[in-house]
């Protein structure tokens, strides 16, 4: 099947009580190491390219990849996607330019000026038969170029939703529950530490989502900053050469909570950046000698599979939902 727009997507994910996978492609390895457990899985999938991945990748090379991908997948929906669009003229590039789905980032601006510039988005998007997705309140971490710091990160507010779902007409919502980007996702301050010495972040704040989707019924929320940073991985860069002190992630049972929630799409790729850079890390430490980039790129590529494969399974809920 052709690419598709995420609505039907997720309609069923809403109504089945799990969300698709939304995770970031920048090169052929990692397309195929998410399709191929895609394929797999028979799960319904979303890969999105961020403003950064097009500076490093190229659009057309992207948008071939993924066209690639489709061919090789044909039993399963795959939505391409604008991750973080942080203008509209990005926005109206990726539209004309063959994606399905654009994310529209204006959660920095303030509540008036980020409705107007979403409403402009969803004009040209609808207009062209592609879906927006909108964001209110802001995440802590790092995204393309910009940092915020925990304190300038603000949870959304459920008051605002409404207004703003009904003034953007914007066809899904990012909100901020205590998610947030990158694998340094929290200071041990804001932290306690298991028996393990394993930091452990603060819970999630359920009480906002679930205000948010009664004031919202049937309507998509999406999660952003979802990677839970595996300490296989980052036990395996640390042991090969590495130094990632402290860095941890969202537990994912309380993702899988938000998955059979009104929670429809979860965004994940500090996880496979992770299982590929411990890959490539210790493929070096095994074989130094070796300098063939196919060689420490098959590993890299089969462990992001093999990531992805658990997210859909037991922490998405989407394998056999395509
Ligand atoms: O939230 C952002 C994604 O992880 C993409 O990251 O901007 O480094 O491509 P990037
Ligand atoms: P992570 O950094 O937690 O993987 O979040 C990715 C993301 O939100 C992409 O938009
Ligand atoms: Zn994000």
């Amino acid at each position: 099947m052709p690419l598709v727009t995420t609505t039907e997507m997720f309609k069923k994910a809403y109504d089945g009580g799990y969300a698709v996978g939304a995770f970031n492609v920048n090169n052929m390895e990692i397309v195929q190491g998410i399709t191929e457990a895609a394929r797999e899985q028979h799960a319904p999938l979303i890969l999105q390219v961020s403003k950064g991945a097009r500076a490093y990748a190229n659009h057309t090379y992207l948008v071939k990849l993924v066209e690639a991908a489709v061919i090789e997948c044909p039993d399963i929906p795959i939505a391409l996607h604008l991750d973080h669009g942080p203008d509209f003229e990005t926005c109206k590039s990726c539209i004309d330019g063959g994606f399905t789905s654009v994310m529209i980032d204006a959660s920095s601006k303030p509540f008036a000026e980020n409705i107007e510039i979403t409403r402009k988005v969803v004009e040209y998007a609808h207009d062209h038969g592609v879906v927006v997705e909108a964001e209110l309140g802001s995440l802590a971490g790092v995204e393309d170029e910009v940092n915020v710091s925990a304190e300038d990160s603000s949870y959304t507010r459920p008051e605002e939703v409404e207004e703003f779902v009904s003034k953007t007409g914007c066809d899904s919502l990012a909100i901020a529950i205590g998610t947030s980007h990158g694998a340094y996702k929290f200071t041990a301050a804001q932290c306690t530490r298991n028996e393990q010495g394993v930091l452990v972040p603060p819970p999630l704040r359920f009480d906002i989502l679930e205000e948010v989707s009664r004031r919202l019924p049937g309507f998509p929320i999406v999660l952003h900053g979802s990677s839970s940073v595996p300490q296989e991985f980052v036990k395996m860069i640390n042991e090969n050469g590495g130094k990632m002190p402290d860095a941890v992630g969202i537990p994912e049972e309380q993702l899988r909570k938000a998955a059979t929630l009104s929670v429809c799409k979860i965004n994940i790729d500090s996880d496979l950046r992770l299982a590929m850079t411990g890959s490539i890390r210790k493929y070096f430490a095994d074989h130094p000698d070796h300098f063939d980039p196919r060689q420490y790129l098959t590993p890299a590529r089969a462990n992001i599979k093999a990531i992805v494969t658990h997210k859909l399974i037991d922490v998405l809920g989407c394998a056999g939902k395509a």
